[in-house]
């Protein structure tokens, strides 16, 4: 039996316009997915996942999604969470060298699904390492990072950028831009989260985005001006100036919004933190719904989000420095 642990992630500056090659900074949170594997006899796959925020559930098959179990999240989150899963592992079976191996795979996570915090990602990335070790191999972060890139990539038809997946991995904040990755230094950073209790689908949201892109230059300009913010943003962290970082925080969330991937929620959170004295707030992710992220050295923006009617939970998390974990 292995069981490993990975990091969810917020993005500082960048989400979307990453999937056009422009820079991102996600940054990993101590919020953690963790799976277990154990070897089992014959080559199917048997989940059981608890707490995905919701209730647990148990599904049993052999590569497609039949038997969906009844739970209270949209059915496309939960056939989503079971496609990375097995993607995940098909990854391991092929890094291991041993093709029909199966397993038994118990998924807890302390990242609600589809909330822009990452959770796909962490749940892959702690899939292919604790079933790797399983079978024997143990691949660097880097190795990991690249394997669970390919699920993502294959999960989501092309569409998804190595910003989520590398970041888990190797943990800390990280600079993606097309096939380029790299850690990057910070000064602390306050990270205060705001989650509406909702779920975005981003596949729907990148395709979204995709559309207006191809219908209007502007669109294609917001997103190169994304690239831009992110560029200042990554100047400022390395210079330590947090309220510049704050400042440009704020403007990557208004150009999201002018790519409509904000909503009357996120924007109440995001309101609430920056009234509240945060020294700046965005929504994080693919949007929709979910999550926002400010930066707050105060109590403030906590307790003003505390008593937001949009807000199901809040939090103070701290950065992950590091990435994906065996779990004693
Ligand atoms: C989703 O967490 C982030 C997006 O930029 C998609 C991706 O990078 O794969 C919206």
């Amino acid at each position: 039996m292995a069981t490993s642990t990975a990091p969810g992630k917020i993005y500082l500056f960048g989400e979307h316009a990453v999937v056009y090659g422009e820079p991102a900074i996600p940054c990993a949170i101590e919020q953690r997915a963790r799976v277990t594997v154990e070897e089992r006899r014959g080559s199917g796959l048997r989940i059981q996942a608890d707490d995905l925020t919701l209730d647990g559930f148990t599904v049993e098959y052999t590569g497609d999604t039949a038997g969906t179990p009844d739970v209270d999240v949209p059915e496309s989150l939960i056939e989503a969470a079971m496609g990375y899963v097995d993607e995940a592992v098909t990854q391991a079976r092929e890094a291991a060298g041993v093709p029909d191996a199966g397993f038994d795979v118990s998924i807890e996570s302390e990242l609600p699904l589809g909330a822009g915090l990452g959770s796909s990602a962490a749940v892959v990335v702690a899939a292919i390492d604790a079933a790797t070790r399983e079978l024997g191999t143990v691949l660097s972060r880097e190795a990991v990072a690249e394997r669970a890139y390919q699920v993502e990539y294959a999960v989501q038809d092309g569409q998804a950028s190595r910003a989520d997946t590398y970041c888990s991995a190797v943990g800390g904040a990280v600079r993606v831009a097309g096939d380029e990755t790299t850690r990057i230094g910070t000064p602390a950073l306050p990270i205060i989260i705001g989650y509406d209790g909702g779920a975005g689908d981003t596949g729907e949201l990148v395709a979204g985005v995709r559309h207006l892109r191809e219908q209007h230059s502007f669109a294609a300009e917001t997103i190169a001006t994304i690239g831009d913010v992110t560029r200042r943003g990554e100047e400022a962290l390395r210079a330590g100036d947090l309220a510049t970082v704050g400042t440009l925080m704020n403007f990557n969330h208004g150009l999201l919004s002018a790519l409509g991937v904000s909503s009357r929620s996120l924007s109440s959170m995001v309101w609430a933190a920056r009234d509240a004295g945060a020294l700046g707030a965005k929504l994080t992710g693919a949007g929709g719904s979910g999550c926002i992220v400010a930066l707050d050295e105060t109590d403030q923006a906590q307790t003003a989000l505390e008593f937001t009617p949009a807000v199901e939970k809040t939090f103070r998390a701290a950065l992950a420095d590091t990435g994906v974990e065996r779990d004693p």
